[in-house]
Parts: C-alpha cells; structure tokens; sequence
C-alpha cells in the first residue's frame, strides 16, 4: 500500500492548485490523475476569467452579476469571498508565468461576457484554460521532487471508515494493478461529467469519476439538477464556440435574418447569460426559425479578419476544420450544448465536505457559488480560488490528524472484484452502447427544457440502464491499457450521477436558471429557494434541502 499526506485526484486547474497549496504547506502530496496534467479538459477553456481589476469596475458588481446569474441560488457569503479573491488569483497567475492577451496601453484586456455588468472577463486570446494550465504546472513542476504523479491512474473508490477518509483505491493503466493510497486527506478534483450528455463541450474524459466516487462513499452531492448548456457550440460536434465570439461583438441571427435575441434579452442582447441564450437558439429552432438541420448562425463577419484572427484563433481553426466553414467571410452555425455542471460534491468555502477528511474543488465540487445558473468565465476562477482553499484545508487537515489511514486488502478487492465478474462474464452489455442509450436518454430527457412526463420517462430510462449495467461486460482482458475497462467503470459512474441530476429535476416543480420546467414555468422562491442534497441510498438518491447563504441582496426577477 502506498501512503501520503495528501492525495488530489485529478490534474487540471483545480486539482494542481490544491496540490500547490499543500505542498506549500509542507505536506507529502500526491497527485493521481487519469490523464497527463497539461491534457486536462481545464485546457480546453477558452473565453477567459473574471476579475474586477479596473477602476471603473468593482467586486461589488462582480458579486452582484454572480448572485443575480445564479438566479438567487448560490451563497452570497461563498461569492462575496469568491469575488474577492479573484483580483488576487489573476495577479498571482500572472506572476507564475500566464501570458494574458494585453490591450494597448499593458493593462489586463478584458472583454464583455453573458450576464456582467462591466466588461471583467481577462483572457489569453481565446486559449484561457490552456495558457493557466501551461503557467501552474510550470509552477508545480518545480515542486516536483515534492510530490508523486501518478498519471495514467483511474480512481475505482474513497475508502471512508467509521466516517473519516482513508484513502483510494486506483488502478494503473500501464500495468492493469489496483492499488491502495492511503492518506487522512483526499481532495477529489476531477472536473466535468458532461459526458452523460450526447451533445457537450467537454472531453471524453468527462465523466464525473471523482463525484461519482464521493457520492458512493457517502459524501452529499448538491444542486446536481442544474446542468448548463453552452448557448454556442458546434451542431454536430458540440464543440465550443466561445462566449468570447459574442463578447467582442458577434451576433446571432435566425434563418429570416432576425437579431432574434431582441425578443429575450431587450437590454443586452447576445450578451444575456447562457441559459436565456441558449433557451432562445432551442426555442427559434423548435418554432421553425432554425436553419435547415436546426442550428442559429452567429455571425462575427463585420468585426473584420484582423481582429477575428487575433482574438478567436481556435474559433478560426475549429470552425474551419470541423463545421468546413471560413468565420470571416461565413456565419458559423451554433445550436447549445450540454457545458457545465452546477451541481456537484457539497462543500464549504474550505472545499470541505460532509465526510471527514474528504474535500473537492472546481466542476466536481458545488460551494456553490453558482447556483442555478453559472457566468462565463467564473469557472477558470472557481479551479484557483476553491482549489487554493481545498489544498490549505486538506494540509491543514492531514497535520492536525493523529489516526493512521489504512486501506485494507479488502477495500481494494472490493473494487476489483466486480471488475473480475465483468471480464468473467461470457455475455453481458456493452459499456459503450449504455453510454450512447443513457446520452441519448439525457438529451431527449433532462435537456434545455423539461416536463414532468419527459422526466419521469427519463427515470425509467435511466434505472432500466443501470440494471442493465449490473450485467455488463469487458470483452478486453488483458492488463495494459484495457481501455474497455476504463470505459465500462467511466459509464457506471455516469449512470450514478445520471440518475442524481434527473431525480433532482423531476422533483424541482419550479423554473430556476438552467432548471427550465415548461410545466412549471415560474421561480418559485417560497416553496424552492434552496439547495437540493443528495444521498445514495439502495432504493436511489434521498433527496433532502438546504437553505441558501444571503448577505446583501434580496430576490427579486431576473431580467436582461
Ligand atoms: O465561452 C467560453 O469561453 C466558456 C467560458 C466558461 O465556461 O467560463
């Protein structure tokens, strides 16, 4: 069995500032990761991230427009200290080495995104993630002869006992061996799990292990039933098109030649948050606005090629080779897609769960500072402030513990074992046609808009397929790289997290942010201004509530 002090899971954003901060601290820090750190999906982000750093802007607004894009349900006290820090982590990630987009005179350039007041959002051209991701791993590479990566690794299970953590249990791809990390601190950062959905933005890496680990040990998951559809993406592919296209001056338009966004956002527009965006493109294109396969076109021609090419490079690239379409001289053709998760493992402001020991930080975790809605651009912020947070917490935590860890042989056969009667078995499902049935069951389902019927169908659905899990099979058996294996556990953990998100939404009667039910059209703040907790149980998810933090602002409609 292997030990540390502190074990992250996860690579990217959030998952190596926590690793940073408790290296700071003096602990002994590993790092498990299912792929090499700089391929991490946090790469993958594009438009930037917030931070009222001017002075014409103010923290003040910056909470303002995070309360109010959350639709009144995230935690005034969680987004005050998230807004405060954010001035603070952009200097600091400029001091570790990011090259941030500048405008003339040297400052920060910052452009306008859905849903803000002021234009805050800082960017490294449309390549944000990735110019973070390059400027932390530098900074924790130098650290390196202080923590171990195990890269390549997938994480099977957190082993709790007697309610503290003890540890995961692993495997290694290159040699098919699952093992044991013991450690009194975990840290799951493992990002997105938006591939439960057919149409997404985010890598086929996405797929929730990490809160789907959590959940089976016991910790609460939160406001899982608001899932975000990015209002730009590409039809076929989903991928992204950033919200940055629009901030610096593109437009959507229907099929009659409509700026069609007048009629749903008057004051801003392209510029509302994504979910009345994106609800605006599904509705144009179900009342018979759409173009010829059901997309709207976002056109960014008038801005000119010199500052398209520039400020969009990856838009230039991705629209070029995978919509086969020239953007300067072309709209570019848009339909939502699946984007983020609100919901995800219950923390605190610390990254603190509700199991000893256990804390999580960016996508996989909910503070929530978002709610039920989140802003462009407040992701890139939430990975450096929370994991900052988790990582002090977690060291903090492993120095102040006087147990010894231990994960048993029995905990890592308990993982193993199922894995044995999959590749045992001479018939059985096929993980990769229950990933494409449950993706096709959350579209159709749990999508932009939801109704009781759909949902309660999209339970069945869901349930039938986890059955049918229960018989599936890994026709690989070999040890090195068994990718069959690693897709088959991903899928279980999707399904887990699948029946959360569509349980959750069946039994939230109102409207709220992304949670758009055309059966329940209304916010329905006296009977659901509050978060919903999820509990695993044998017979599904128990649902219980939690009240929202306010400080400062009161509810009122949300209107752009
Ligand atoms: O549109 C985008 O560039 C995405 C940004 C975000 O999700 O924060």
């Amino acid at each position: 069995m292997r030990r540390h002090e502190v074990v992250v899971v996860g690579a990217g954003l959030a998952g190596q500032r926590a690793a940073l901060a408790a290296v700071e601290a003096g602990r002994d820090v590993a790092v498990v990761s299912k792929l090499h750190p700089l391929r991490s999906h946090s790469g993958a982000a594009q438009g930037g991230i917030n931070a009222a750093v001017g002075a014409e802007d103010s923290v003040d607004t910056h909470i303002y427009d995070t309360v109010k894009g959350s639709d009144y349900l995230g935690d005034q006290d969680a987004i005050e200290f998230f807004c405060r820090e954010a001035g603070p982590t952009v200097v600091e990630m400029e001091h570790f080495g990011t090259i941030f987009s500048r405008s003339p005179d040297g400052s920060l350039a910052r452009r306008p995104f859905g849903g803000a007041g002021f234009p805050r959002t800082i960017y490294a051209a449309d390549r944000t993630g990735l110019a973070l991701l390059q400027a932390i791993w530098e900074r924790l590479g130098t650290e390196s002869s202080r923590f171990t990566l195990y890269q390549e690794w997938d994480l099977t299970r957190v082993v709790v006992r007697d309610g503290a953590v003890q540890g995961i249990v692993a495997f290694d791809r290159a040699t098919g061996a699952f093992e044991g990390i013991a450690a009194p601190s975990v840290v799951l950062a493992t990002g997105p799990s938006g591939r439960i959905y057919a149409r997404t933005t985010n890598a086929h890496s996405c797929t929730g292990d990490g809160v789907a680990a959590a959940y089976e040990a016991g910790a609460l998951l939160k406001d899982m039933e608001f899932v975000q559809f990015h209002p730009t993406a590409l039809p076929d592919s989903g991928i992204l098109i950033t919200e940055g296209a629009r901030g610096e001056g593109g437009i959507l338009k229907n099929s009659l030649g409509e700026r069609f966004m007048a009629r749903y956002a008057p004051h801003v527009l392209d510029l509302a948050s994504r979910d009345v965006v994106s609800r605006a493109i599904a509705t144009e294109v179900a009342e018979g606005r759409g173009f010829p396969g059901g997309f709207a076109h976002l056109e960014l021609m008038h801005l000119g090629r010199e500052k398209i090419e520039s400020r969009l490079q990856e838009i230039c690239d991705f629209s070029r080779h995978f919509a086969g379409i020239d953007p300067v001289t072309e709209p570019i053709p848009v339909y939502p897609a699946q984007h983020y998760m609100m919901g995800g493992i219950g923390t605190n402001a610390t990254g603190a769960t509700s199991v000893r020991g256990l804390f999580a930080a960016g996508e996989a975790a909910c503070v929530s500072i978002h709610g039920a809605n989140r802003l462009g651009g407040n992701s890139l912020l939430e990975t450096l402030v929370f994991g900052k947070q988790a990582g002090i917490a977690a060291a903090e935590h492993a120095a102040r513990s006087s147990t010894r860890p231990e994960i048993a042989a029995a905990d890592v056969d308990a993982s193993q074992g199922p894995i044995r009667a999959m590749m045992a078995r001479k018939d059985g499902e096929d993980p990769a046609a229950l990933r494409a049935e449950m993706q096709a069951t959350m579209e159709r389902y749990v999508g932009i808009y939801r109704t009781e019927a759909d949902l309660l169908e999209g339970i069945r659905r869901v349930r039938a397929l986890r059955q049918r899990y229960e018989n599936v099979r890994i026709v690989d058996r070999s040890s090195v790289y068994n990718l069959n294996l690693t897709d088959a556990l991903e899928v279980g953990h999707m399904l887990e997290l699948a029946e959360v998100i569509v349980v959750g939404a069946y039994a939230r009667t109102e409207s709220r942010g992304a949670h758009s039910r055309t059966d329940y059209p209304k916010r329905d703040d006296a009977h659901w201004m509050k978060h919903t907790l999820a509990r695993r149980s044998d017979r599904g998810p128990e649902l219980s509530y939690s009240p929202v933090a306010y400080t400062r602002w009161e509810p009122k409609e949300r209107v752009y």
